[in-house]
């Protein structure tokens, strides 16, 4: 059996067969609800609709892949810590001792993978912080209207791409290469088309911008003081005068700078739920490391269909 098509029910098996299927490099792939899944996460999708209870408080982390998740996770992660800690309590800060990944799970990549009741006790200190890769319409199902504060994070498609073939040379130790540039283009890739995910974040920031938060990895990187800021106002958890000017802001990003985190004992030897090494999560984090990678070929057919597929939604990277 594929590996990916373990724990799926009689019923999601049945509902597979009617919907269209296709495959990227590493699998197979359906369709449902405008992206596409690998079939047991389209069972953890099912599972987290079904079952998931929302609490009002609760602040969702979506992002693309590739795209800074990690880095979002950590900064809101961090963000929230400041009102449990005392000031000589930043050696037992969470970071320090746990990945982002391990502190904020995904909702279908995590938690209703792996049952499709998971205990979420663990998770029960007000707000719950979850992270998910799906489009908005399909988490808006799970959260049954309940008011949750949505933060997403995206980032320009060429560099997603170098980040995700990285990625999945490390771990995967395949040779994926140009297959991943065939499946963006195609828009055949696991959560995509990439267009289709991004847009649906976007339009439900600018339908409801106290819910729906949009952010962009360049400009966290252009200006990472500013965008915390607003992360934190977003939030409902500014930052005090007297924070501001005790350097708070400044701190946030530096413990959660990619030197910082990927220097830390549990970043360097752990493993997430999945077995993939903490390690491969943090790499250049740079904007642009797709010139390097793509020829001038690759980089306009990408930008010709990115810009066709965004026209007209006032979203540009
Ligand atoms: P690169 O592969 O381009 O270096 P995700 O967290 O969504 O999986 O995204 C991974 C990308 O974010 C990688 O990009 C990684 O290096 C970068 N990244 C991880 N932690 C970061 C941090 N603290 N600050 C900035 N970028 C970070």
């Amino acid at each position: 059996m594929n590996l990916r098509e373990d724990k799926v029910s009689e019923e999601t098996k049945k509902l597979i067969s009617s919907l269209p299927t296709d495959k990227d490099f590493q699998g197979n792939l359906c369709k449902y609800q405008g992206s596409w899944y690998y079939y047991n996460t389209l069972q953890a999708v099912i599972n987290f609709h079904n079952n998931f209870q929302p609490q009002e408080t609760d602040i969702i982390l979506a992002s693309s892949p590739k795209s800074g998740t990690t880095w979002l996770k950590a900064l809101t992660v961090a963000l929230l810590e400041r009102s449990k800690q005392q000031d000589d309590d930043h050696l037992n800060h969470p970071l320090r001792s746990d990945n982002p990944h391990g502190i904020v799970p995904f909702l279908e990549n995590n938690l209703y993978l792996k049952s499709s009741t998971p205990d979420l006790t663990k998770y029960s200190s007000s707000p719950r912080l979850f992270a998910t890769h799906m489009p908005l319409h399909t988490l808006k199902e799970g959260l049954r209207g309940s008011p949750c504060k949505i933060v997403f994070m995206c980032r320009n498609a060429k560099d997603a791409l170098i980040s995700m073939w990285y990625f999945v040379c490390k771990y995967q130790r395949v040779e994926a290469s140009r297959s991943i540039l065939e499946s963006l283009c195609r828009g055949v890739t696991f959560y995509g088309p990439f267009w289709d995910q991004v847009l649906s974040y976007w339009r439900g920031s600018l339908e409801d911008p106290s819910r729906v938060l949009f952010m962009k990895y360049e400009e966290m990187k252009e200006e990472p003081y500013a965008q915390l800021k607003r992360l934190a106002e977003f939030l409902g958890c500014p930052f005090t005068e007297e924070e501001l000017e005790s350097g708070s802001v400044d701190m946030i990003l530096e413990l959660c700078s990619l030197r910082s985190l990927s220097d830390l004992e549990i970043n360097k030897s752990g493993k997430n739920v999945n077995g993939v090494d903490y390690k491969f999560y943090f790499r250049k984090g740079e904007v642009g490391d797709w010139k390097n990678h793509l020829t001038p070929e690759m980089e306009s057919r990408i930008d010709m269909i990115i810009e066709e597929k965004l026209r007209g939604s006032g979203l540009s990277f």
